[in-house]
């Protein structure tokens, strides 16, 4: 199956093509620049910048697959969650392609799409899981036991650790999206340097919560002006906090996938693409006998490739033609 996939739910412009559970060709437009001016994703720029970029990068795919679009078997496109106004410009014009093809249309998950994008390319091998999906809206444990038959364990009930990595990263001065400049920093810094809360660490439920976190790094700058002044202490703030957040979404993910039986840990969205944690992760499954599949760093961040990866599986699974389906902005994985 031939399959083009577009993905708007937030500040990345995406359009992919796959073929048989194989990306034959992925292009990914970024916004960060445009909304690092503002701290964070401006809704209505990014809708403006998804209609400049769609048409452009969707053109991009179909050349590097070398396809026509009068080639493709079907279209999809994300669903929600996500801004509404970027949601609707990638899901309308997904529709009306399919529509003018004569092709079917469906409509996916963004969660669902992070939560296989570790088997991307590798869907033979899937197994039985316990996945950490965490990104910048979201962070959760879900068990997955067995393909589309998944359950939301626990997620968070404040802020995702992407938003914590973001926004401590603001309170230290540093430009939106923070967590990869963190990462960064954090590789030269001392992350037992500054003692920060580790949330619902010994929580005995799969919850997560970081706003408590990101509060205690402002009373702590408040108290400690002076840090930001030196560039060795920033790096040690930086290591420090990112320790306090991998520490525990690394033994929560542990502690759950023991308590379920699963031989094999997944992670993906964004904040996967952060080194500590994925050699943290890496470490705790070898010392739990766990064996650990990573979202490849390039498939971690925000990309219709996992879009279009899902939505063969579901295509073949049962066909669609969502034509007069409308975007869920709010959709919450199960
Ligand atoms: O999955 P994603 O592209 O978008 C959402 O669905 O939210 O994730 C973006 C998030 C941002 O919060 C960004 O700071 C974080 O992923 N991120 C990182 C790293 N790279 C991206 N956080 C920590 N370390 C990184 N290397
Ligand atoms: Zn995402």
């Amino acid at each position: 199956m031939l399959l083009l996939a577009l993905e708007t739910s937030c500040d990345e412009t995406s359009a992919a093509i796959v073929h048989d559970g194989v990306i034959r060709s992925s292009a990914v437009s970024s916004q960060i620049r445009l909304h690092s001016e503002y701290g964070g994703v401006v809704p209505e720029l990014a809708a403006r910048e998804h209609l400049r970029n769609l048409i452009p990068v969707t053109q991009t795919a179909l050349r590097e697959a070398a396809l026509p679009a009068e080639q493709l078997d079907a279209v999809a496109a994300t669903q929600g969650p996500g801004l509404p106004m970027a949601l609707l410009v990638g899901f309308r014009s997904a529709q009306a392609l399919a529509f003018s093809l004569r092709k079917p249309f469906i409509g996916i998950h963004h969660h669902e799409a992070h939560l296989y994008s570790p088997w991307i390319n590798h869907f033979e091998k899937f197994q039985r899981n316990l996945s950490l999906i965490v990104s910048g809206g979201h962070t959760m444990l879900v068990l997955v036991e067995g393909v589309f038959k998944h359950r939301v364990l626990g997620a968070t009930v404040d802020d995702a650790a992407g938003e914590c990595f973001d926004k401590t990263g603001k309170l230290m001065g540093l430009a939106y999206p923070a967590g990869p400049e963190i990462d960064r920093l954090a590789e030269q810094g001392n992350p037992k340097a500054y003692d920060f809360p580790r949330p619902m660490l010994n929580d005995a439920g799969d919850d997560f919560s970081f706003s408590g976190l990101k509060t205690s790094v402002r009373y702590f700058l408040r108290d400690n002006p002076a840090i930001l002044d030196n560039a060795q202490s920033v790096r040690d703030l930086c290591a420090s906090v990112q320790s306090a957040i991998v520490e525990v979404l690394v033994t929560k993910t542990v502690r759950a996938a023991r308590r379920n039986g699963v031989r094999c840990v997944t992670a993906s969205g964004g904040v996967t693409c952060n080194r500590a944690l994925r050699a943290q992760l890496a470490a705790a499954c070898r010392q739990a006998g766990l064996s650990l599949r990573l979202a490849e760093q390039k498939l971690c961040t925000d990309n219709a490739a996992m879009i279009g990866i899902v939505a063969e599986q579901k295509l073949r699974r049962e066909a669609k033609c969502d034509y007069d389906e409308d975007i869920m902005p709010g959709w919450q994985l199960a």
